[in-house]
């Protein structure tokens, strides 16, 4: 028994935002029946394949735990197979371009008219109005929801993030959006819409940047590392380097060997109430209590001279040791994990958040588990399906195709070259 156990997926989804939404309803329990085009699929099964002839990781990494069924979603048979999917399935989700599904006869009002209960879920990139038929990706996204023009430093580019917060993002902001149309339609027995706007999505995770927006108004950020260095403000929230966003003043610093390794850094923030420990690990006692650097206000424009002093105690450290040396004196530090690290973290192993998963076209490969833990539903990561790999299950056991009625489907062409169980052959 998992938590969404006896749920129906109609996954209708497609490349990053929406396959990792419907990859986390499936770890939660929910049965995921993958739509895709037949001998075509999901466009990521080709892009930036690494193993040739093999699935990419794109697609394998992004559809664990789902299953395939290859439909032609503009044959006419083909749509009398998705509107018995329709008729079966809770929710349908999907993240086409604004009016695709529409063009396919599998708007709002048909998938009301086949199941009232339904509820459809939607990527799309920009909410109602002017951009509304916009198409979108991740990084039209970060820069369309303010993450781009207040990442970097100031006297360069805006910079997107390497984290997809447009997509993978939206993509959690869409499954909280089901569950909770689930939950509500167990009170009101009705289906009903969800929609999750990447620009939003983006913007949602950028709230504490549009809070300064609104505070630039009664005068500058004090905790912007600008101020202190007496750089005017502007009439928007500006870049702010690795400042931290709380108010904390925080930085990037090298640690021991920085000059040949580019990850041998740590985070490190002089949260207020540690001040004084932070002056006796990087040897400054004097600064205690001195004046000019005793309490925070003080050391507003004292912080690059301040850092400079935390950086030559830290490039004396591996990031590691400045966690050890950091974290029992409640110095809040982080160290700059690269992706080769994170991976042979025998940690993230052991709690699932990095697994290895077993694929019969390319072998063993590293996957990110299911960064949500529920006590009582517990994860088990499967690997993605090979294109239309369950399509005769599907027809037979979830459509109740047999027969003559499920030879004429399978022989129209609408379904792909379906592979038939032995049972079946
Ligand atoms: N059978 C037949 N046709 C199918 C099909 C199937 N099983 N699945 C999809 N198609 C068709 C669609 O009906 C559409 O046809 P149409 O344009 O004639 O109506 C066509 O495939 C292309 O779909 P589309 O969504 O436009 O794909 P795209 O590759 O042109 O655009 C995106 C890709 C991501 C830009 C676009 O889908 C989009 O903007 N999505 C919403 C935002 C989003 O999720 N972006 C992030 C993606 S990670």
């Amino acid at each position: 028994m998992k938590a969404l156990s006896g749920v129906k997926i109609l996954d209708f989804t497609h490349v990053q935002s929406g396959p990792t939404c419907t990859q986390l309803l499936a770890w939660f329990g929910a049965d995921v029946i993958k739509v895709e085009r037949p001998g075509v699929g999901d466009a990521t099964r080709k892009q930036l394949v690494d193993v040739p002839g093999a699935d990419s990781l794109y697609f394998t990494m992004l559809n664990h735990n789902k299953r395939s069924i290859e439909i032609n979603s503009k044959d006419e048979t083909g749509k009398e197979v998705l509107t018995r999917l329709v008729r079966e399935c809770d929710v349908l989700v999907e993240n086409f371009a604004p009016g695709a599904l529409d063009r396919m006869g599998f708007g709002w009002e048909d998938l009301q008219r086949i199941n009232p209960r339904i509820i459809m879920a939607s990527v799309k990139g920009f909410g109602p109005g002017k951009y509304e038929d916009c198409k979108v990706y991740e990084n039209v996204a970060q820069c369309a929801g303010g993450s781009a023009s207040t990442t970097g430093f100031l006297d360069g580019p805006p910079l997107v993030t390497g984290a997809q917060i447009g997509d993978s993002g939206t993509g959690l902001h869409l499954a909280l959006g089901i569950v909770t149309a689930l939950f509500q339609r167990e009170k009101t027995g009705r289906g009903q819409k969800v929609l999750a706007a990447m620009q939003d999505g983006v913007l949602n995770l950028s709230r504490v940047k549009l809070r300064d927006q609104q505070r630039l108004a009664s005068g500058p950020l004090n905790e912007y590392s600008q101020f202190g260095e007496g750089i005017p403000f502007g009439e928007a929230t500006p870049r702010a380097g690795n400042d931290s966003g709380g108010g904390q003043p925080g930085r990037i610093l090298k640690c021991k060997g920085w000059e040949t390794d580019p990850n041998a850094y740590t985070y490190f923030i002089t949260q207020a109430a540690v001040w004084k420990n932070v002056c006796d690990v990087i040897g400054k006692p004097e600064w205690k209590e001195a004046e000019g650097y005793a309490t925070p206000p003080e050391r507003l424009d004292k912080l690059n001279e301040i850092f400079d002093a935390v950086e030559q105690w830290t490039m004396t450290k591996t990031k590691f040791e400045v966690m050890d040396i950091c974290n029992p004196l409640n110095i809040p530090v982080g160290p700059i994990l690269s992706m080769k690290e994170i991976a042979e973290d025998p940690g993230l192993r052991e709690t699932g958040t990095v697994v290895e998963v077993d694929h019969p076209e390319r072998g063993k490969y590293l996957s990110v588990g299911c960064p949500i833990k529920l006590s009582d539903s517990e994860v088990t990561v499967e690997r993605s399906p090979l294109l239309g790999e369950h399509t005769a299950e599907i027809l037979a056991e979830v459509l109740g195709y047999s027969g003559d009625e499920f030879d004429r489907v399978v022989k129209s062409g609408a379904v792909g070259d379906v592979k038939l169980p032995d049972a079946a052959e």
